[in-house]
């Protein structure tokens, strides 16, 4: 363990940029060579929702992580970034080439899709995050009151699995077993020592 942190200290974190860039430029040539299948609008958008939610969750683990001596904290940061990211392409995707930015079918869809709903939220519970990731917004917050809004963080995900849930038909096990983690997360988090939860 003691090995991996070392590591971790020295790699800059540049370097989980990168990482978490590739999706995308898979995205990108896939697109760009047909390779997305018979429906590439919506290859896209399960493409950009799917990784949305790792990054999410990737975040979440950090915490938990520490506590067993792992310690890659200062990546924290550039995953829940990433995550807002692929999350907002996620819904510009649905927006843009899915709705075709007919506004009177997006507010119809909202208003009567709860798997729409719930995205909707997990959308809007990680803005606030997004917004203030940069160093100035934490030296301005403070680090109690960034903490405690990071706990939309856990909302977010939560909103976020949910709709993976509702919107696949029947249960299968795929967007149970990210549910599942998010719930476990969660309950790791109540359950952590205060001191460990920053
Ligand atoms: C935290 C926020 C969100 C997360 C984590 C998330 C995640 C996901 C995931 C994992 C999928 C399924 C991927 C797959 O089947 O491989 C999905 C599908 C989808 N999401 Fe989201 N999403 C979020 C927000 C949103 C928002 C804001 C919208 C639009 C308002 C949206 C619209 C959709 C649509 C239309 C689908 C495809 C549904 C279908 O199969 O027809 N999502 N999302």
């Amino acid at each position: 363990m003691q090995r991996i942190n070392a590591l971790a200290r020295r790699l800059p974190t540049g370097v989980v940029w990168a990482a978490g860039a590739m999706p995308f430029v898979w995205l990108v040539w896939a697109a760009a060579s047909n390779q997305l299948g018979p429906d590439p609008v919506k290859a896209i958008e399960l493409w950009l929702g799917l990784w949305g939610l790792q990054f999410l969750i990737a975040s979440l683990c950090i915490t938990p992580l520490r506590r067993v001596g792992l310690n890659l904290i200062r990546f924290r940061r550039s995953l829940g970034v990433l995550a807002f990211l692929y999350i907002a392409l996620h819904f510009l995707a649905w927006v843009v080439l899915d709705m075709g930015l007919r506004w009177d079918e997006v507010l119809r869809d909202l208003w009567k899709r709860p798997y729409i709903m719930l995205g909707m939220a997990g959308l809007l519970a990680m803005l606030p995050l997004a917004l203030t990731s940069t160093d100035r917004a934490i030296r301005r917050l403070g680090s109690a009151r960034w903490r405690a809004l990071h706990r939309l963080a856990y909302v977010a995900a939560l909103a976020g699995a949910l709709h993976f849930v509702v919107l696949v038909k029947g249960w299968p096990t795929e967007p149970l077993l990210y549910a599942a983690a998010v719930a476990g997360l969660l309950l790791l988090r109540l359950h952590l020592p205060r001191r460990l939860t920053a």
